[in-house]
């Protein structure tokens, strides 16, 4: 006995693992608690593409301690998810991957970088669709696919953003989804959503997202239909409304969805400091019958300026946080997430459209839904497995502690760690008290409290303010 409670103590202190989604009609559903899971997300590109740099073993989810200082601070803020766009299937994501699930975050990964050969290009699709591009997307797939906080893929970002594209490249993306799908099926333990994030062009939008969500007639299970779709939208600027930003018009499109929809990137710079007045708008009623929420671009500062904090890339790695932070966690921080994240499973079942050129309406817009031939010598690798296999897991991290300097806004000081979170908990705006260091997170199994009532739990999570 005493031994066995001793380990249910022991149990307690480890970090648990998030409940992997799954999608179900038009939602990611959280299986556990069969609710409705609204993406509270954060583009994440330390250092920008540049961040990503295979040459000298480098990328956005490459070091832990980074993953650290960035997963504590995007706790604090209340995010769920990141987006990670251009990612190395060859370096070893677990510390970062492990981080992140302790923190209660999923990520969203993109299977594609902009280096030549490891995308779509999207003036000549034809040209980029060949064995080694789509070795290295099914290389993702197995760096990422035992992660149980991996939400989902993306097959492709904004190759479609005009008249022009969309006359071409449609069927390509479709082909590179249905063998990612294939390749999924066929080695990973569980079903991840593979879909599509589209420019927010109105010309091609509506287009692209029926061309990728109706089901090719007489296919069973057709593999190459999107589980998801996702658009980058900035049509939000400054204090505006549902009905001025033209968010009504998009709710209007997608009513009636097959697959869940988000925003893959919001948060227009313009006027800046941005008010991310939004954000009750995204996770209100308006919206959330038809969009499973949005990730906001992006973390870390670059040139174009969207970011919400100025990192050192180089020497002491320390973080300020812009004004933006705080804006946005204050607008996170209004909402009422225990009932946004507790949302009933919708019980209407929704129609699968079957693909047909009456689906399209664009001008131009590709209605050919014959897709290209998978290329000559993928179907062994979808069979037998990328080789070598890269691999990832979750690991067990035995210190969270944050080791470089950050500061607020004001030019305070924060003392920060990740808090690691109890099994099934994901982690919510909130929870994470700014001045007690409480953080529960939303917790989704019966261990809930474990974690924040436990005395063996580190103390050290949470913000601790202190002037310089
Ligand atoms: C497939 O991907 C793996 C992992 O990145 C790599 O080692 C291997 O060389 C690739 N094979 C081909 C044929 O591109
Ligand atoms: C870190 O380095 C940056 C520039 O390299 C500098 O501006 C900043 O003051 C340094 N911060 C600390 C805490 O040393
Ligand atoms: C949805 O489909 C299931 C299975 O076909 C059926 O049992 C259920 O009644 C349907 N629900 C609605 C609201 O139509
Ligand atoms: C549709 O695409 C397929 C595959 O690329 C091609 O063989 C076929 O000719 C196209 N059909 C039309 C009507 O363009
Ligand atoms: C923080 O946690 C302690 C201990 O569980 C509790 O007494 C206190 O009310 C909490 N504070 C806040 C602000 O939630």
């Amino acid at each position: 006995m005493l031994i066995e409670s001793a380990l249910v103590a022991f149990g307690a202190t480890l970090a648990g693992a998030v409940t992997s989604l799954e999608v179900q009609g038009s939602q990611f559903i959280n299986p556990t608690t069969q609710t409705a899971f609204q993406i509270v997300g954060m583009a994440y590109q330390i250092g920008g593409s540049a961040g990503y740099d295979p040459s000298n073993n480098k990328d956005p989810l490459s070091d832990g301690e980074v993953c650290k200082r960035d997963a504590a601070l995007m706790q604090v803020l209340g995010v769920n998810a990141i987006r990670v766009y251009n990612l190395d299937p060859n370096l070893n994501h677990d510390e970062c991957a492990s981080v992140f699930n302790a923190a209660g975050m999923y990520m969203i990964i993109d299977v594609n970088s902009p280096l030549s050969g490891e995308s779509l290009n999207s003036a000549a699709p034809w040209e980029s669709y060949y064995d080694t591009y789509l070795n290295r997307t099914f290389a993702i797939v197995e760096a990422f696919k035992s992660y149980p906080n991996t939400l989902g893929f993306f097959a492709g970002n904004e190759v479609i953003d005009s008249v022009k594209t969309g006359a071409t490249v449609p069927p390509y993306v479709r082909a590179v989804t249905r063998d990612l799908k294939n390749y999924i099926k066929k080695n990973s333990d569980r079903s991840i959503p593979v879909g599509y994030s589209a420019a927010d062009v109105r010309s091609v939008l509506e287009d692209s997202w029926n061309y990728f969500a109706c089901s090719i007639e007489g296919e069973e299970d057709d593999m190459s239909r999107a589980d998801m779709f996702a658009l980058n939208s900035y049509s939000w600027c400054g204090d505006s409304s549902f009905t001025e930003s033209g968010y009504d018009q998009l709710v209007a499109m997608f009513e009636g969805t097959s697959v869940p929809i988000f925003y893959s990137e919001f948060g227009c710079n313009t006027p800046s400091p941005r008010v991310f007045t939004e954000i009750p708008v995204i996770y209100g009623d308006q919206m959330t019958p038809v969009f499973s929420g949005g990730v906001v671009y992006e973390y870390a500062q670059e040139a174009n300026n969207y970011g919400l904090a100025d990192i050192a890339n180089e020497g002491n790695q320390s973080v300020t946080l812009r004004s933006d932070f705080a804006t946005l966690q204050e607008q996170y921080a209004k909402l009422d997430w225990t009932s946004i994240q507790s949302a009933a499973i919708s019980t209407s079942n929704v129609t699968i459209p079957t693909c047909s050129k009456s689906l399209i309406s664009g001008d131009g817009f590709n209605n050919n839904f014959t897709l290209p031939a998978l290329p000559s010598g993928v179907q062994d690798i979808i069979d037998n497995g990328v080789s070598p296999k890269p691999t990832g897991k979750i690991i067990s991290i035995s210190d969270y502690s944050v080791q470089y300097t950050i500061t607020d806004a004001s030019g305070s000081t924060l003392e920060v760690s990740v808090k690691p979170l109890a099994d099934d908990a994901t982690n919510t705006p909130g929870s994470n008290d700014a001045t007690t260091g409480n953080s529960t997170g939303t917790s989704t199994g019966s261990s809930s409290t474990a974690s924040a009532s436990s005395p063996a739990v580190r103390t050290v999570g949470g913000v601790v303010r202190s002037n310089v």
